[in-house]
């Protein structure tokens, strides 16, 4: 009896660590069907690129300045909406800003880091990579507004997404395009554009009403005071020679960006917009040019870009090309007082339009490249490629 007794008990102490073991087991091993999809996507990218699923995956891997869905109209992108919503001509890609979208983070085709900012705190870097996904190295700011310390972070970085023209995916503010092809023309290292026409050939009757209204000068709206580029030093100096009229904290005007009335008043009141960059970096452009073009006004470019390779010719000036502040006022007083000249600067509007779009789309389009598939690409020092782009002082005589 107590011999039987004892075998009971060994067959439930028995039937109990089993069973313990197996909830252990279901408890510390990941999901079946994670396994076979790593298994599948490292067999399928070793044997060819036949194997590897159709579409390609993004993850975000940080908010883009707190907004977590960097601008997208989702959380989460599928083929559909990058065709739709973004246009994208490339489509099959899915993009997540939740990091389990997969099952594993070595999954992802691309996972994109916002360098402009910190990687956040609370989330550790990935502890393993697949060597076939890419990590991108994605910012819209010049150097000086790099949070990272880029010398600990050499041989991270896969693809790199900014705003310069040599990045693996090209992220401008803003694209010019041939209006009557569609085609994208800029920017571009060497777009190809229309010549102006002769002067006098070619009239814009609206511009030519609004320049017997324009009474004022320059305005120039800022907010950033001191800034690497010196423009403050540029405009002061610029001040002397014409009018500039200054708006927003560095100045004693007040006009808020949003109020239409003040949009309009560039097209009414003002010969020349001040689109002076706070970086002299190179083809550092930023949204203020193009906000400018919309309008009916000149714009005054500053900047360390080419900008040949932006705009089409003789739509604006560049205070570059001036070795004194004071030659750039006497240029800008000429272009100002003479209207047929004055009007020849809106030619390309003819032509030409500006549009935006997605650089998820060309990251998406990069992915699919089958040239991707079978290269191996790292930046051991993204440190000197990114911070060599930059000049401190412009040659202008103030
Ligand atoms: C600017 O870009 C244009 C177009 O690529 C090129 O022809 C020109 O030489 C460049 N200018 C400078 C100063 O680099
Ligand atoms: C341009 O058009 C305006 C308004 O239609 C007209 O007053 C002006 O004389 C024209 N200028 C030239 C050079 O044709
Ligand atoms: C990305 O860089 C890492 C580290 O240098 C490398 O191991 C990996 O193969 C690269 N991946 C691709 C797709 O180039």
């Amino acid at each position: 009896m107590r011999l039987q007794m004892r075998r009971t008990l060994t067959l439930v102490l028995l039937c109990l660590f089993l069973f313990g073991a197996l909830i252990y087991k279901i408890n510390n091993s990941p999901l079946v069907n994670q396994n076979g999809i790593l298994r599948e996507y490292l067999v399928g990218g070793q044997v060819g690129v036949a194997r590897r699923p159709a579409t390609r995956t993004i993850l975000l891997w940080s908010s883009f300045f707190g907004n977590r869905r960097w601008n997208l109209p989702y959380d989460t992108l599928g083929p559909q909406q990058f065709r739709e919503d973004l246009g994208c001509p490339v489509y099959q890609c899915e993009l997540s800003n939740r990091h389990e979208y997969l099952p594993s983070l070595e999954l992802y085709d691309a996972i994109v880091y916002h360098v402009a900012q910190p990687f956040p705190v609370l989330l550790p870097l990935p502890a393993r990579r697949s060597p076939h996904q890419a990590y991108v190295f994605a910012l819209l700011e010049p150097p000086g507004e790099t949070k990272h310390r880029l010398s600990d972070e050499q041989h991270f970085y896969n693809l790199t997404m900014t705003y310069r023209l040599d990045s693996d995916i090209v992220w401008p503010y803003a694209h010019v395009l041939d209006t009557f092809t569609g085609a994208p023309i800029a920017p571009a290292p060497f777009p190809h554009w229309r010549q102006p026409p002769a002067l006098g050939s070619w009239n814009d009757s609206t511009v030519a009403s609004l320049w017997h209204t324009k009474s004022k000068m320059a305005a120039w709206f800022v907010s950033h005071c001191q800034t690497l580029s010196e423009r403050e030093q540029l405009a002061a100096a610029l001040q002397k020679h014409i009018q500039v009229d200054i708006y927003g904290k560095c100045g004693t005007l007040n006009c808020a960006r949003d109020d239409p009335h003040c949009s309009e008043m560039l097209d009414t009141d003002y010969m020349f917009y001040l689109a002076f960059e706070n970086s002299l970096c190179t083809d550092y452009v930023t949204e203020k040019l193009y906000d400018a073009l919309q309008r009916r006004i000149v714009p005054v470019v500053f900047g360390g870009a080419n900008y040949s390779r932006f705009l089409p010719p003789h739509s604006y000036i560049d205070a570059n090309r001036f070795d004194s502040v004071e030659e750039l006022a006497q240029h800008m007083r000429f272009v100002a007082a003479d209207k047929e000249e004055y009007i020849s600067y809106f030619w390309w509007r003819e032509h030409y339009h500006l549009a935006t779009f997605s650089p998820f789309c060309e990251l998406c389009a990069s992915l699919h490249q089958p040239s991707w598939t079978h290269r191996t690409q790292s930046y051991d020092n993204i440190e000197s490629w990114w911070f060599n782009g930059c000049r401190l002082s412009s040659h202008i005589r103030l």
